[in-house]
């Protein structure tokens, strides 16, 4: 199965989500062997896993692959062969690549495209300008693929009710655009436990004896499994 960050407005959390989805409890408990899968020219996630290399972090049924090709086919074949060695790729894919090829590619290689965004004016007028076009542009073509598009509601608000949000995008979103049931909410802790490439579970440990931190990545941690398990549903 292939899963894909994608939302072609730029930080909006998806490379955050690829990390942690792919190294979530109940995402690792659901498939055997998992990759994240970074598309992304900036190779943020790249650089992320050589600090986790070089610092020997313990090595788990998570592995890493950077695609840098942009030819179609190339890349069709290296996750072929990444398909063959795991049960899930996560691909994280790049806001902005010329022509926005890798999110075209992406939307319509992925299973299931999840689509970080925020409730701000600006990001749904950016949705609807750059990304939905293409979104139904592949949905014209296969219309079974018209399951496979869900918003992820990003940089929300701790304290919000989780449900209003979901609805709001619901309400605003054409039909053919589902919205999770889960949101991943702004906090200090996801701007932070990468660092040394540390995953969440790493980083929770090294603050244990720091009451405040360690709350606050336990509750990172809860709420990335909410949206791991509301992933899982969707399988
Ligand atoms: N839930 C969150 N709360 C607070 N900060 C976050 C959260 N998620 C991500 N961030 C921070 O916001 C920035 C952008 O996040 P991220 O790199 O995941 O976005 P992106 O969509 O992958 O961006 P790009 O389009 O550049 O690839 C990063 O500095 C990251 O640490
Ligand atoms: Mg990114």
């Amino acid at each position: 199965m292939i899963i894909a960050f994608v939302q072609t407005k730029g930080g909006t959390g998806k490379s955050t989500l690829a990390q942690n989805i792919a190294f979530s409890k109940k995402i690792r408990a659901a498939f055997g062997s998992i990759s994240i899968v970074e598309m992304d020219p900036q190779k943020t996630l790249y650089k992320w896993w050589q600090r986790r290399v070089e610092n020997q972090k313990p090595s788990t049924d998570v592995g890493f692959a950077h695609i840098s090709s942009t030819d179609r086919s190339v890349i069709l074949k290296e996750l072929e062969a990444l398909e063959t060695e795991n049960e899930l790729l996560v691909l994280d894919v790049p806001g902005e690549s010329i022509g926005k090829f890798h999110t075209q590619f992406a939307c319509a290689v992925a299973d299931l495209v999840l689509i970080p965004m925020r409730t701000s004016t600006n990001d749904e007028e950016a949705f609807e300008d750059n990304l939905l076009p293409i979104i139904n542009r592949i949905m014209a073509l296969d219309p079974e693929s018209r399951d496979y598009f869900y918003i992820v509601p990003s940089f929300t608000h701790p304290l919000v009710n989780r449900q209003h949000v979901i609805e709001y995008f619901q309400h605003i979103l054409p039909d053919t655009i589902h919205c999770l049931d889960a949101t991943f909410s702004f906090g200090s802790v996801f701007e932070n436990f990468s660092r040394g490439g540390s995953n969440l579970f790493e980083y929770a440990d090294s603050v244990r004896t720091n009451q405040k931190l360690y709350e606050q990545a336990i509750k990172a941690i809860n709420e990335i499994e909410t949206i791991a398990e509301a992933i899982i549903q969707l399988r």
